[in-house]
């Protein structure tokens, strides 16, 4: 390039430069909320579509009774199946057979109980279960929402012409912003266009997978792609690795702790997806856990990410504002031994105090590492405090590919010492 075309280059490509951070900065999204992940309930997964207004004002009752609100679980979402027909002016209007008095009404309902309250679309021209969708009315329907007072939208990716998901999910962005209303927008593209890497500026969080079922294999599939994407999530835009099955299908307490605290831990939404009207016993001690809850609600708001994997147990690590948490994990089909080394799992030297979030105990203070044993399918939460790091005391990393399970692990290495 000679110096003439530099000098008539350089100035266009930093006009250019400016006008797109400042498209970018004007239509990036801009409700503040989600700050840390949001907590509540959704109809979805133990109701599909058998929903109406009385099992929505029953659940928002339920979620006072039990005290869930008090520690944090606000929302009270409607997921599909809650539509009935545009009107002439295109607007829509909810089913008059299973929500007569209107969603407005629901939403007052909700709000007189100190809740939030979310609704579901689709960035489809009909939702998954072939309802209306938003697609080329999102301007309507995000003045609609916002005149119902809606906090939270989860916007599905169903029957969507093969428009690319970013142009979609941008369109209700825009429309959501123009309304001035601050309102939780959840993501569901379930990981079609690597939302991780676009979806922070235009949503509040992103699916990062299909759909969760009530199993364990289907909670371990999931986990399973979450590693990769753990850096991603920050306070206003969060990995969604789905709503919670706890308390619903087969899964045994063990398991139902285990997706309880690796979704608090990986920063999800908290979304409770069981009948509250009649909760077994069991699972509402478990999703009362505040020390569980405190993980995903510390505001520095840093997901765990894999320490160790292999075919019978995960180690997952990670920053709280006030220390570490890991998460020992046990896959396999009989108790075993998992042993938490800190140089090699946390990057940590030193004295450490360690707490044990699920038996609400102190087990004192270690220096080179801590093992338990671990139930089937089981967990061991624990909260580290102390401590010094030695992130760059390592001379090399090596990076292998735990071909079981499809991770990538990282391991450190001094030069003179070996693996550290
Ligand atoms: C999709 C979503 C689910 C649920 C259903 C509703 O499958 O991923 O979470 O919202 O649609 O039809």
């Amino acid at each position: 390039m000679s110096m003439g075309s530099s000098k008539f280059f350089l100035p266009v490509f930093v006009t250019l430069f400016c006008v797109i951070y400042v498209i970018n900065g004007i239509y990036g999204l801009n409700n503040g909320v989600g700050r840390t992940p949001p907590m509540g309930w959704n109809s979805w997964n133990r109701f599909h579509c058998r929903i109406d207004e009385n099992l929505i004002k029953q659940t928002a009752d339920a979620l006072i009774k039990y005290g869930l609100d008090k520690i944090g679980y606000k929302y009270l979402n409607i997921d599909d199946c809650w539509e009935g027909e545009r009107d002439e002016q295109g607007y829509i209007h909810a089913s008059n057979i299973t929500f007569p008095s209107g969603i407005k009404a629901l939403a007052d309902y909700a709000h007189s109980k100190g809740l939030l309250f979310g609704i579901y679309s689709d960035a489809g021209y009909l939702t998954c279960a072939r309802r209306p969708g938003s697609l080329g009315y999102e301007d309507k329907d995000a003045m609609t929402f916002a005149s119902w007072e809606i906090d939270y939208l989860k916007y599905d990716n169903c029957n969507n012409g093969g428009i690319p998901e970013q142009q979609r999910y941008k369109t209700m962005r825009d429309a959501l912003n123009a309304t001035g209303r601050h309102i939780f927008y959840s993501i569901c593209e379930w990981g079609r266009s690597a939302p991780h890497l676009w979806a922070a500026s235009v949503g509040n969080s992103w699916r990062t997978t299909g759909d969760i079922g009530p199993t364990w294999s289907s909670i371990l599939n999931i986990l399973r792609r979450q590693h990769q994407i753990t850096k991603y999530a920050g306070p206003g835009g969060w990995n969604d690795p789905d709503m919670l099955q706890v308390g619903n299908g087969d899964l045994t307490i063990d398991e139902q702790k285990s997706h309880f605290s690796l979704w608090a831990a990986l920063k999800s939404p908290l979304l409770l997806g069981f009948d509250i009207r009649n909760p077994p016993h069991n699972t509402l001690e478990i999703v009362k856990n505040t020390e569980i809850i405190a993980i995903n609600q510390d505001p520095l708001g840093k997901s765990v990410n894999i320490a160790q994997s292999t075919k019978y147990f995960d180690i997952w690590t990670g920053e709280l504002s006030d220390g570490h948490v890991a998460l020992l994990l046990n896959k396999a089909e009989s108790p075993i031994t998992i042993k938490l080394n800190f140089a090699t799992h946390l990057r940590l030297q030193g004295k450490i105090s360690i707490r044990d979030l699920w038996e609400h105990e102190e087990k004192g203070v270690y220096v080179n590492g801590y093992s338990r044993e671990v139930p089937k399918h089981g967990i061991i939460v624990l909260k580290l405090t102390g401590g010094t790091k030695i992130s760059e005391n390592y001379d090399f990393i090596v990076q292998y590919h735990d071909y079981d399970n499809g991770y990538l692990i990282d391991e450190f290495y001094d030069g003179a010492f070996g693996r550290i």
